[in-house]
């Protein structure tokens, strides 16, 4: 019965909810070796969208067992870390950006920070040329890693005991459970790195290759998780698990230290909140560039009645690609962690300062990235994850966490079962040379020890007259807020339903490279307009895997109304009653 701890509970509790696009027929699956996904649900008493079907599924079982989305962001982080290796995670970091049922703005910053004995040029070699193997690959790559701080700042938010929210995870890992298609394939990609870049077998090693249906058992997982149940956030910044994390380091040049990591804790910072027409966008500020470059975004396109344009018209996507060119410009130049650098955030947000950037903005004709630089002021592997949640009472939770790159530095920690974050290469390892997004900085986001490195995570929600209307994040490194303002503009401006506005087709500008990214499905007569128009288009995988909640009617009609769309790009679940 206790290895079933949620899947009991589930079956206890009445659904509500219309399932849509089921893969098969019944009920929800309970069983973590026989599930199902679902993209699209629509019920009153809350909803979760998450990368994974028994992550959602555990994120609704909390949610039913009267938990609030707080509690259920707490629970389906920690299952994530279980069932989502590749980027749900203990060992990254992340963000979280909430509005309370009263109305109460929240901004957790659980970003990783550089150790105490990193320094601005670690990863140059004697000539002073980048080393990107470094920052991006193994043990030095790693910065300290906040998301279990991230979920103990959480916690007072929330209405479950800790013990209650981590015990699902406790037993995916420890019992295991069957992996999808997707997973099985891409644990097969990383085999050769996992032997490369760790001194001790972990359970994500195999001999033959892993397929659809296999087990993954982490009991080494099972006990770090078990410390954190039992003794809190020092289960893991203290004691074993800092003990094994340190030992680790050690034994490949790591320099995560014991006062590193008995030192780190989360911070709470305030919310990004602005006004784009009738709506108001919440989202995440420094160290995410994320909610400044939508706030950029959106007001730089305000005045120009997008709309009328039309979805996916060349006029409108030119006009989105020019203001992208002008916002990712001065992410490069300005941006970076506030602790440490100031970065003229009033200026970069000002509605006049959005003006004056697209005063050199002709429709028809694209602009230039050599010649458009930061105003004047005074590739990726994107495994990053994002979850969205509300719940009846209308408390609104995103949750946008990462390890970076794909299992991060693809180092677990022996003894503790999980992956390290690569984080550090989001930090300008130098100058003009770009990290694994193609992005470039300055000294505003140099390392420095102790300080964050700049992300794009842009965990958003959205109101209407002061309501909920929207909650929306997506993984996809420098990708990510080019996606969330796709989304929202293709809800209330283009008019869209939830599920083509998660899954048409995307494109990203990022400044640099001055290219458009489209995805493969994108339409050839409007890439055949933007080429007229002098845009360099390339073709590229999937952008973004969207997880977003559309709140069709709000408590003032009776009861809420939620639809929640999981992205069709990954295995990505929606669940809710
Ligand atoms: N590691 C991706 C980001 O934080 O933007």
């Amino acid at each position: 019965m206790k290895k079933y701890f949620f899947v009991s509970t589930l079956l206890i509790l009445s659904f509500s909810c219309k399932y849509v696009a089921k893969k098969e027929a019944g009920t929800l699956s309970a069983n973590p070796f026989s599930y199902t996904i679902h993209k699209k649900i629509t019920c009153s008493n809350g909803a979760i969208v998450s990368a994974h079907p028994l992550a959602s599924m555990v994120g609704a079982a909390i949610l039913k067992q009267g938990g609030n989305a707080f509690d259920a962001a707490i629970a389906t982080q920690l299952a994530l870390a279980v069932v989502y290796p590749g980027a749900g995670n203990i060992g990254g970091g992340g963000f979280i950006v909430a509005r309370t049922a009263e109305g109460t703005n929240i901004a957790i910053d659980y970003r990783e920070k550089a150790p105490g004995k990193a320094s601005r040029d670690m990863y140059l070699d004697s000539a002073g040329n980048a080393v990107l193997d470094k920052s991006q690959n193994g043990h030095l790559a790693a910065g300290v890693p906040g998301t279990v701080a991230g979920l103990f700042a959480t916690l007072p938010y929330a209405k479950l005991p800790f013990k209650q929210l981590i015990q699902p995870a406790i037993e995916l890992a420890q019992n295991g459970f069957a992996i999808t298609k997707a997973e099985a394939a891409s644990l097969n990609t990383i085999q050769e790195d996992l032997k490369a870049l760790n001194t001790q077998a972990n359970a994500f090693q195999k001999q033959t290759p892993w397929k659809e249906g296999d087990t993954l058992l982490q009991k080494d997982l099972a006990l770090t998780l078990t410390r954190i149940r039992d003794k809190g956030k020092k289960g893991f910044y203290e004691g074993e698990t800092a003990r094994l994390i340190v030992e680790e380091m050690k034994r490949a040049n790591g320099i995560i230290s014991l006062e590193d990591l008995k030192n780190y804790d989360a911070a709470k910072r305030n919310a990004v909140v602005f006004n784009y027409k009738d709506y108001q966008v919440i989202s995440m500020p420094l160290p995410s560039s994320g909610g400044i470059i939508l706030q950029q975004c959106l007001k730089m396109i305000e005045d120009k009645n997008i709309g009328a344009m039309g979805f996916h018209s060349a006029a409108a996507i030119q006009l989105m690609i020019e203001a992208e060119r002008r916002s990712y410009a001065d992410r490069a130049e300005y941006m970076g962690d506030t602790d440490f650098v100031k970065v003229p955030v009033k200026k970069l947000t000002s509605d006049a300062y959005a003006k004056e950037r697209m005063k050199d903005y002709i429709p028809g004709k694209a602009g230039n990235s050599q010649q458009t630089k930061a105003g004047v002021i005074g590739k990726e592997s994107e495994e990053t994850t994002h979850l969205s949640i509300i719940d009846k009472w209308g408390n609104m939770v995103a949750v946008t966490t990462t390890l970076n790159g794909g299992y991060g530095s693809r180092t677990v920690v022996g003894g503790a079962g999980f992956f390290l974050n690569n984080e550090m290469d989001d930090f300008s390892v130098k100058p003009g040379v770009p990290n694994m997004y193609g992005a470039l900085g300055t000294e505003a986001n140099a390392i420095q020890p102790g300080k964050r490195m700049l992300s794009s995570m842009t965990p958003t929600l959205v109101l209407k007259n002061n309501q909920p209307f929207m909650v929306v994040g997506t993984p996809g490194g420098t990708t990510i807020p080019t996606s969330v303002f796709q989304s929202i503009l293709n809800i209330i401006e283009f008019g869209l339903n939830a599920e083509d506005a998660v899954y048409k087709p995307k494109f990203h500008h990022q400044w640099m490279p001055d290219v458009v990214y489209v995805e493969k499905d994108f339409s050839q007569p409007v890439i055949d307009s933007l080429k007229a128009m002098g845009y360099t288009i390339e073709q590229r995988g999937q952008i973004g895997r969207t997880e977003l909640i559309k709140i069709q009617k709000g408590k003032a009609d009776s009861a809420y109304t939620f639809e929640a769309i999981a992205d069709k790009r990954g295995d990505d679940d929606a669940d809710g009653y």
